[in-house]
């Protein structure tokens, strides 16, 4: 099990490393910001501040400069430790 924090809010949750960052977060009540969830649009582009993740496909939309800042996009990426995640509209289920 990986613990996961998201700033700047302080969210946490656990996950498995082999669902996707997405998914164990809405596991746990937390909501990161997403739409089409195959890595494509965006939406959910975050950046890990602490801790390695990969990604599931090999072309996630990210530019090179973005991969090497340590934006993940947490729909296609699993966690290999760790995180902590910068992810500002990032919040639980319960908060409107
Ligand atoms: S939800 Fe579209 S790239 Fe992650």
């Amino acid at each position: 099990m990986f613990l996961i924090k998201v700033e700047p809010k302080g969210l946490s949750f656990e996950t498995d490393g082999e669902a996707s960052l997405l998914a164990a977060a809405a596991r746990a009540g937390v909501v990161l910001p997403s739409s089409c969830r195959n890595g494509t649009c965006r939406t959910c582009i975050c950046q890990v501040q602490q801790g390695s993740a990969r990604h599931l496909i090999e072309w996630p939309g990210l530019s090179l400069e973005e991969k090497r800042e340590g934006f993940i996009l947490p729909c296609v990426a699993v966690a290999e430790s760790d995180l902590v995640l910068q992810s500002p509209a990032a919040r639980f289920t319960t908060d409107s």
